[in-house]
Parts: structure tokens; C-alpha cells; sequence
């Protein structure tokens, strides 16, 4: 173990006494660590081992320390002094949020981990010396050749490597358009009525105001783009979050003679466009107009939100601005990451991945609509034609503050429609619904959760 210790130079073995012993009380030595031997230490600091083994000796007899017999020193466990939790408090706290139906969240126990260990070996045992430096600021070629020919095969996206960055997630994306656009002298950009607050956050982080556009029957009212002064639009066609509506075949053109006419940039953030129930593919919006779409997708629905993973298509117009914008925040994407990315697709198990996703997202989907039918009357399932959300219109009379507050005191977490809201406005005009995500529990706790569900929204009724 390497150990940073700054000594007085005038009481050398003073001050490492007092400075092990700070440490250890501080918890920076935390308890079960084994201290470096005394003679490894020594040798660091310059000092007699003999000393170090003194103090050793002496922290052992002030109980901060243990020796074991031809074990070494190891740092002792101390009694806490944090509060100790009444049994009260205990169940609360492990009880609070026991059950999670929020939206966009993947069931993380189906994360195909042995695939996965194996892409991660391959592509270390694979990767040359040079493939462990600093890599490109556009990301590892192998994973741009492999998703320029994966989103064209399984979404119609117009793309070659050259044009892909690797990302971290989308949101990681979306901040460097968001900077890429500003930089270019953007100032508004469109955003749905409904979507992330995170992602509306990023974009004013760079400068730049948003403005919603309403959400119909048939997705985002593209047609109010004319009457706004605006650089880009950022929407999610194939399935709007959280809403689920796809945008309607005209609306896709009508963006499209928007785009093209005025120069302003779609940016298309297609997060679950793989995961569709229904037997209707929906392609991705790009391949209507290339040159002003920036094509967004993550590895967050079909792997994991921990893999950090997501990856853009940009239009040359953008090409330099998004890298100088990674060059100005520093967020390189890792490359092992990147290179083991790229061998589970070569291997086709990202395909493989989707399409066990698919079917068992399929069942959850059929479940949970049985489910509402037999026991919420009243309340009405919308948008889960595709991905892993929906919304949960309430029954007549039930609120959604009510209804997310009896879901928080059985144990499961899930929001309102409202908390997605762009403005106040557009959540007063919209009939009060939950957002539900079949994604987010293990496959063991997704009955119970659905029972919460309808516990609360019964609790909310009355
Ligand atoms: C609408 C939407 N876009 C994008 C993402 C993915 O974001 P990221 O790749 O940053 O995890 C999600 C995930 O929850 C999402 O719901």
C-alpha cells in the first residue's frame, strides 16, 4: 500500500505518529487495510525502521492498530460515531424505496454479464500497446465502424465511421452539440413539452434558452417550427419520452423541409428505438435530411447506464465544433470500454442482447396492461407500443401528487407526468398520468411493484 504522509522534517518521528494517528481516527486509514511493512515504510520516508516499528507498536497499544502474528499491522475497527439507527428508523430506510417503477430505467439484472466479461477479455487481449494511450478525440475506429454498420443495418441511419462519436451516453453527446451550437452562435433551441429535465439543463448550461413545442396524438407539433426563431430542435421520434407517441410519417416531413429549408439542425435522440412491440419498425428520422441531423443513441436501454456508453452521428457542418467542445470539457470516453464495446457487437451479441431484451420486455408489457385492466379501473395505459415506459393515465379525481405520494409510502418510487413538464403550462393541459417504467424492478419484484402501484392509486382515490 502506498501511503502519503507529509513529516515535519525537524520531528520526522513525531509527526508520522501523529499523522497515522489522525488517520486512522479520521477513517482516510480505513478499518481492515494492511499497513505498509515498517521497513517498506522506512525506506519511503528515510527513517530507521526501528522507529517506524515503535510507532507501529505504540498505535498498536493505543488500539488504533492491530499486529497479527507474520501478518503485518492492519488498522483496527473502531466503534462508529455515527448515530446509532433505531429499529424505526431502519425499516423506514430500507423499506423507502424498495420498489422502482420510474421511467428509462433497464432492468439491470438482465445485463448479459458473462457476453460481456467475454468482450472485455477479447478486446484486452486483442488490443495492440498503442490502442492504451490517449486515443482519438472522436473515439476508438473499431467501435465507429462497428455502430456506422449496426445503425444503418437496424435503423436506417446514413452513416459512415468518420461520422460517429463516441460519447459518454447520450447525455454526454447532447452537451457537446449543446456547445458545438453555441459556439456557432445558437440561441434557442426547441425541446418537446415532455422530456428530461436533465437534458433541458444541459442545454441551457451552454447558453442556450429552450422552447417547447406541444405534444399531440401524433407526437410534437413540428409544424410551430416555422414560427420560432430557433438554431436545432431536440426530440426523440420514434417513441417520445415519456409520452410514447411516435411522430406521425408527415410530421417526419414536414421537419425534414424545416431542416432543410432554414438550416436548422434536428437533433434526434433515438434512446430506445430498438425496443418496438408492435411489428411497426419505425426508422430513425435521420436518413429524411443527414446533413442537418445529429443522430443520438445510447448503450443505456439495451446494456447498461453504468457502461456509460453512447455514440452521435454528426453532420460535418457540426463535425468540429462537437470535438472542439470535448477538447474544452475534457470528456474523453474510455477506450477499454470502447474496444470491448466494439468486439460484443462484432460477436452479435448486442443483437442478441436486443432481441432477448425485446421479448421479455414484450411479456412485461402484456402483464402490466392485464394488470391495469383487472385492477385499475378507470385508469388508462398509453405509449408502450415500444421501449420500456409508459404513461398511466389515473382514474378520474386522482391527482398526481396524491398518487406519487401513497406510491412513496409503500416503498415505490415513481413520478408524475408533470415532473417532465417543460413548463407549468403545458403540465396544466394534459389529463394527470404516472410514468411508468417496466424496465426499472428485477424480474422478481416487478408483481410486487405493480401491486404498490395499484395500492396507491386505490389509497388515492378515496
Ligand atoms: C429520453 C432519453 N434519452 C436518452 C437516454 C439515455 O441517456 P444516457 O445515454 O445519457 O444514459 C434516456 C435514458 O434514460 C432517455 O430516457
Amino acid at each position: 500500500m502506498d501511503l502519503h504522509i507529509a513529516l515535519d522534517p525537524r520531528r520526522k518521528v513525531g509527526s508520522l505518529e501523529d499523522a497515522l494517528r489522525d488517520a486512522a481516527r479520521d477513517g482516510v486509514l480505513a478499518a481492515g487495510i494492511r499497513l505498509p511493512a515498517s521497513r517498506t515504510l522506512a525506506a519511503d520516508l528515510g527513517i530507521a525502521r526501528n522507529s517506524v516499528a515503535e510507532v507501529y507498536a505504540r498505535l498498536v497499544g493505543e488500539g488504533w492498530f492491530e499486529a497479527r502474528v507474520g501478518a503485518g499491522t492492519w488498522v483496527r475497527a473502531r466503534p462508529t460515531t455515527t448515530p446509532a439507527i433505531t429499529p424505526a428508523a431502519a425499516v423506514d430506510r430500507s423499506t423507502r424505496f424498495d420498489l422502482d417503477l420510474r421511467g428509462g430505467i433497464p432492468d439491470g439484472s438482465m445485463f448479459p454479464r458473462s457476453a460481456w466479461a467475454d468482450a472485455v477479455r477479447r478486446a484486452l487481449s486483442d488490443a495492440p500497446a498503442d490502442a492504451l494511450g490517449y486515443g482519438a478525440p472522436e473515439g476508438v475506429a473499431a467501435l465507429r465502424e462497428r455502430l456506422a454498420e449496426y445503425l444503418a443495418r437496424t435503423r436506417g441511419v446514413i452513416a459512415t465511421p468518420a461520422g460517429v462519436v463516441v460519447t459518454h451516453g447520450f447525455g454526454g453527446l447532447l452537451g457537446l452539440v449543446a456547445r458545438a451550437l453555441a459556439a456557432g452562435g445558437a440561441r434557442r433551441i426547441a425541446v418537446e413539452a415532455y422530456g428530461h429535465a436533465s437534458h433541458r439543463m444541459l442545454l441551457t448550461a451552454a447558453g442556450i434558452e429552450t422552447v417547447a413545442l406541444p405534444i399531440d396524438e401524433r407526437g410534437v407539433r413540428v409544424d410551430r417550427l416555422a414560427a420560432l426563431d430557433v438554431a436545432a430542435v431536440l426530440l426523440t421520434p420514434a417513441h417520445q419520452f415519456p409520452t410514447g407517441v411516435p411522430l406521425a410519417r408527415d410530421r417526419r416531413s414536414t421537419l425534414a423541409e424545416w431542416a432543410t429549408r432554414t438550416g436548422g439542425i434536428v437533433i434526434e435522440d433515438d434512446y430506445d428505438g430498438e425496443f418496438r412491440f408492435d411489428g411497426r419498425s419505425i426508422g430513425a428520422f435521420q436518413p429524411l435530411a443527414p446533413q442537418h441531423t445529429v443522430y443520438g443513441g445510447t448503450a443505456s436501454k439495451a446494456l447498461s447506464p453504468a457502461l456509460g456508453l453512447g455514440w452521435g452521428v454528426v453532420p460535418e457542418a457540426l463535425h468540429e465544433g462537437v470535438l472542439a467542445a470535448r477538447a474544452q470539457t475534457g470528456t474523453a470516453t474510455d477506450a477499454l470500454s470502447q474496444l470491448a464495446l466494439a468486439a460484443f457487437i462484432h460477436a452479435g451479441a448486442y443483437d442478441r442482447s436486443v432481441r432477448s431484451l425485446r421479448l421479455r420486455y414484450r411479456a412485461r408489457r402484456e402483464r402490466f396492461e392485464a394488470f391495469v385492466d383487472r385492477h385499475l379501473p378507470g385508469a388508462r395505459v398509453v405509449g408502450l407500443a415500444a421501449g420500456i415506459q409508459c404513461l398511466l393515465e389515473l382514474p378520474p379525481g386522482v391527482t398526481e401528487a396524491e398518487a406519487v405520494a401513497e406510491a412513496s409510502a409503500r416503498g415505490l418510487r415513481i413520478g408524475g407526468l408533470a415532473e417532465y413538464a417543460a413548463d407549468a403550462s403545458t403540465a396544466a393541459s394534459r389529463r394527470p398520468a404516472l410514468v411508468v417504467g417496466i424496465g426499472a424492478p428485477p424480474e422478481h419484484r416487478f408483481e410486487q411493484a405493480m401491486a404498490a402501484l395499484a395500492a396507491a392509486v386505490d389509497a388515492a382515490r378515496r
